[in-house]
């Protein structure tokens, strides 16, 4: 009989399911809450109450696109951490009820940072070893990922992360949130070198980007003083310029973290992954240093359950199942 796992994901503001079947991902389905949008950030009691009532529907989604029933499920697995807590707690409670009222079914609970971690691994298989830059809304770190249960982070954020930054940024020049996407597009169209911006020394195990936004609201304040329409006149290039500054911030870190460990194969995860400049540098960058670069498929960058799966059939094939009293934690770390 095949192996056939539910995954839930509910960590943040979209609600996900996916089934994956012997190591094949047979449905991703993600419905992202729009409700946020006018709050310029992700309001966590809002976001619990969406999940508890996109869930049900969400769930049946993923397993008629698998042609899977509830009945021929051998494992819940769902999201344990790190995210916001309410949220969570409607993921894990779900998939407890879940398996047991499918008596007793095995209850897997997955790290969502492994899963961006993995999401490469998804389309190409597990090789190791292997460096992954996560870079999403909440996390920015460089890691070396040994084995499925050996990885060591060499770098990551002191204070805010890339995603995090680039949504405050584009919140300083008035754009929608999430903003990230939006300075990407835009950035497309602009000059990377009209405008330059402070570099933060800092040792090679530490990125920092809460002083970039300070620094970059300052220079909207003061560029707007003389010209009311700076903003508007400039976007593109002031988009281009900041997001160069950026990504260069992170590519440098990781190109000593290439030279330091000789570890030739390269991936990237989490919602920032998807960003078009992100993947053209370090397509470049494979090329200079002749290394092998992991490109997950847009769907596995932003928050899924696919990637969830993913690991969990990892954790099934070895047994590591949790039980009802296993907490959610939304500090978790690698
Ligand atoms: O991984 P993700 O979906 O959620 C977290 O787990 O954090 O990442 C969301 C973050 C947001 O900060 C969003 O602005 C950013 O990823 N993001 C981007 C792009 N697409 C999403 N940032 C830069 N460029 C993009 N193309």
């Amino acid at each position: 009989m095949s192996c056939n796992i539910l995954a839930i994901e509910t960590s943040c503001d979209d609600t996900c399911a996916s089934i994956i079947s012997d190591g094949v991902i047979l449905s991703n389905i993600i419905s992202s809450q729009k409700i946020h949008a006018q709050y310029g950030g992700v309001v966590p009691e809002l976001s619990a109450r969406e999940h508890l009532s996109s869930l049900p529907c969400v769930v049946r989604r993923s397993l008629e696109e698998a042609h899977v029933d509830f009945d021929n499920l051998s494992a819940v697995a769902f999201t344990c951490g790190p995210g916001l807590r309410g949220p969570l707690l409607v993921g894990s409670t779900y998939s407890k009820s879940l398996s047991l009222a499918l008596g007793n079914i095995p209850l897997i609970a997955v790290n969502h940072l492994l899963g961006h971690v993995f999401a490469g691994c998804i389309t190409r298989g597990l090789k190791f070893p292997f460096l992954c830059l996560l870079v999403s809304g909440g996390n920015t770190m460089i890691v070396k990922v040994s084995s499925f249960s050996e990885i060591d982070i060499l770098c990551q954020t002191v204070d805010d992360a890339l995603g995090e930054a680039y949504d405050k940024i584009a919140k300083i020049m008035g754009l929608e949130y999430p903003g990230g996407k939006i300075i990407d597009s835009l950035a497309q169209k602009g000059d990377k070198l009209m405008f330059k911006f402070p570099t933060v020394n800092i040792s090679d195990d530490k990125m920092s980007f809460s002083g970039l936004k300070t620094a970059f609201r300052l220079f909207i304040e003061k560029n707007s003083q003389t010209n009311a329409a700076f903003i508007e006149n400039n976007i593109n290039d002031i988009c281009a310029s900041i997001q160069h500054h950026l990504l260069n911030t992170v590519v440098k870190k990781l190109i000593f973290w290439i030279k330091e460990t000789g570890i030739r194969t390269l991936s990237i995860g989490g919602g920032v992954a998807s960003n078009i400049g992100l993947r053209d540098m370090l397509s470049k960058l494979a090329v200079d240093m002749c290394l092998e670069f992991i490109v997950p498929k847009p769907e596995y960058c932003v928050d899924n359950a696919a990637m969830i799966a993913f690991c969990a059939y990892e954790k099934y094939k070895h047994g590591f199942f949790v039980g009802y009293d296993c907490d959610t934690n939304p500090k978790l770390k690698i």
